[in-house]
């Protein structure tokens, strides 16, 4: 009877402890806010983490100074965990440093550091999607459309003449996506030839200019417009809409693919003024942040007690969905509605 009192006494009294447990602080630095993506991350993470820490969330505003700045400043203040979207993936020796001389845990999300700097420091880890995987899934979406609509080689020569719109080039995602989309097509018996690719850097206004440019120089003569992001590809839609196409007549038409699943695309490939996009989950993206920060902020292993895996021991790596007018439900369940 005793020991039964007793255990129940400890029982209490650990509860009671995890309970009056101070919620961790944990900082989060974006590299801009006006990302479209990385803007259902942030209200995600933010979402998820306010009832179990005390979180500050800044903008970087594409400034690398600014960003080391905002760290040192987290840093100061005693974050007990830091989520860093870095603005330059060459750029993260100087925040790893800073992390490692305080030993508080670090963990990048979407722009991955170099592999070197992200080993140099035992808790440093980083959480994204496998880029290549996004290219290669949107060669499976344009060879399966060009099968069910072969018009899409509109001058019959058995060659697609695709324009690329890319995100910044010191971004894994647009090499990786922009090699291993059209590398997917060559292996599969798509014959293809780039008219011309520009750097966006994700931005639909920037792709809008570019597109336009190229209905001027290119006009009927392009067949695929193929983007790194769907922001860039709605970008590039207005365009297109703006000189006559994807209205409604079929004759008149330009297939567009992306990658996301933003809001605002999914709606046109629900009309049929889009071909899809590779779904990449704003939702499921901040879950792993959160919970490996809050893992690592209370000094527990970084997946204690979740589902997600390391395919490095350093890198959780999440995965991404083709997304086609048939399924599109998936992504409108991973954005939620502003
Ligand atoms: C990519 C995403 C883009 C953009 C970029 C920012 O993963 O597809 O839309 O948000 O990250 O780093």
């Amino acid at each position: 009877m005793n020991k039964i009192i007793f255990v129940f006494i400890l029982t209490f009294i650990f509860s009671i402890s995890l309970i009056s447990k101070p919620k961790p602080n944990i900082g989060v630095v974006i590299y801009r806010y006006d990302d479209n993506f990385i803007y259902y991350v942030r209200k995600s993470i933010d979402d998820i983490a306010k009832s179990k820490a005390n979180i500050l969330i800044r903008n970087s505003q594409n400034s690398q100074a600014m960003q080391n700045d905002l760290v040192d400043m987290m840093l100061d203040k005693n974050v007990d965990a830091l989520a860093v979207n870095l603005v330059n993936r060459n750029s993260s020796k100087y925040i790893i440093e800073q992390a490692k001389a305080r030993n508080i845990p670090i963990v990048f999300f979407n722009r991955e550091p170099l592999r070197g700097e992200l080993g140099s420091y035992k808790n440093a880890w980083y959480i994204g999607g496998k880029p290549e995987d996004a290219g290669t899934m949107q060669g499976k979406i344009i060879a399966n459309s060009l099968k069910k609509k072969p018009s899409y080689d509109k001058n019959k020569d058995g060659i697609i003449q695709y324009v690329m719109l890319q995100g910044d080039l010191e971004h894994n995602d647009t090499l990786y996506r922009s090699h291993f989309v059209t590398n997917y097509l060559i292996n599969n018996g798509v014959k293809i030839k780039e008219l011309d690719k520009e750097v966006a850097f994700w931005e639909k206004a920037r792709a809008n200019n570019i597109t336009k440019k190229w209905l001027d120089e290119y006009g009927d003569k392009i067949e695929y417009i193929i983007s790194n992001n769907d922001a860039m590809a709605l970008g590039a839609l207005m365009a297109i809409r703006d000189s006559g196409y994807n209205l409604g007549d079929p004759d008149k038409f330009i297939p567009i693919v992306g990658v996301d699943g933003l809001p605002d695309f999914v709606k046109e490939i629900k009309y049929g003024a889009a071909v899809g996009t590779v779904l990449q989950d704003p939702k499921e993206h901040a879950t792993a942040i959160v919970e490996v920060l809050f893992n690592v902020a209370n000094g527990i292993e970084p997946l204690e007690n979740t589902k997600w895996v390391f395919d490095d021991g350093k890198s959780i790596r999440l995965p991404y969905k083709i997304i086609t007018e048939e399924n599109v439900s998936l992504a409108e369940d991973a954005y939620f509605k502003d």
